[in-house]
């Protein structure tokens, strides 16, 4: 079937709508002999957390593919109303903690989209890498080793590492997974206010509290769309049972 991006909009009501930052349209999405995400329809408020609800396995992490661009849609429409590429800020187990980095050279990986691999930093670049930091608050701890940190500490560098890519898009899949709860509460602190600083933030999660203090929330179940909303209407006990029985 014909894949579409940035399809001509289809309503002049439509087209007034600045409100929304990403379109899908019976979007059906996998791998190669697996479908994964079927005729997925819904829009992603711009300015909003969106938490991308669901058990394991539900396609959270896949949708996330699509929408940062990794992951080709298979049919289907999806619109992004920016034409700045995404921050994708992947699972944490699927970057190498080990990695012989320090926090610094962590977030300033966040520049190679615009410098390339390698390349001498601007000012400019190294002033949102201090702006990144800053905001997490982990400048104390720019010096120290990725490895030698403790997993939200990690978790804030990978965010800061997400945020000094400067796009309007901010994709993270499971980024309080695993952590304390003052760890998590601190990383959904950090997400709500960065819709303060003109960012909006999609965050895949099974994490119910982290899910509660999104503004929007889309709750999947086997790829499909089981309801979407505010919190306090999606995730409910009954909505939530349902999503989470065996099929
Ligand atoms: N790289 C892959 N190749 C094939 N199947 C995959 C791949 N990644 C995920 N899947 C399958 O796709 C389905 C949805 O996975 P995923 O999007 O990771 O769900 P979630 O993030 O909600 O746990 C699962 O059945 C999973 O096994
Ligand atoms: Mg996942």
């Amino acid at each position: 079937m014909k894949i579409m991006f940035n399809k001509p909009r289809s309503s002049p009501a439509e087209s007034r709508d600045r409100t929304t930052r990403i379109h899908l349209t019976e979007l059906c999405a996998g791998y190669p002999g697996r479908p994964v995400l079927h005729e997925l329809s819904a829009s992603i408020p711009a300015l909003a957390t969106t938490a991308l609800v669901g058990p394991n396995g539900s396609g959270k992490s896949t949708l996330l593919g699509v929408l940062a661009g990794v992951i080709d849609p298979t049919s289907g429409d999806l619109r992004h109303e920016s034409d700045q590429p995404p921050a994708f800020v992947p699972q944490r187990g699927a970057v190498g903690d080990a990695l012989p980095l320090t926090v610094r050279q962590t977030v300033e990986m966040g520049r190679w989209g615009d410098r390339g691999p390698w390349r001498r930093l601007t000012r400019r670049d190294h002033a949102k890498v201090d702006t990144a930091l800053d905001r997490l608050g982990i400048g104390n701890l720019a010096t120290r080793q990725l490895g030698e940190l403790s997993g939200g500490q990690r978790q804030r560098a990978l965010i800061a590492q997400g945020l000094a890519q400067a796009s309007d898009l901010l994709l993270l899949d499971e980024p309080t997974t695993g952590l304390d709860p003052e760890a998590r509460d601190r990383i959904t602190a950090v997400l709500a206010e960065l819709v303060t600083d003109g960012v909006t933030v999609v965050h895949a999660t099974h994490d119910l509290g982290a899910a509660r203090s999104a503004d929007t929330c889309l709750l999947l179940r086997d790829g499909r769309l089981a309801a979407r909303g505010r919190p306090e209407d999606v995730l409910t006990t009954s909505a939530l049972a349902k999503a989470w029985q065996p099929t």
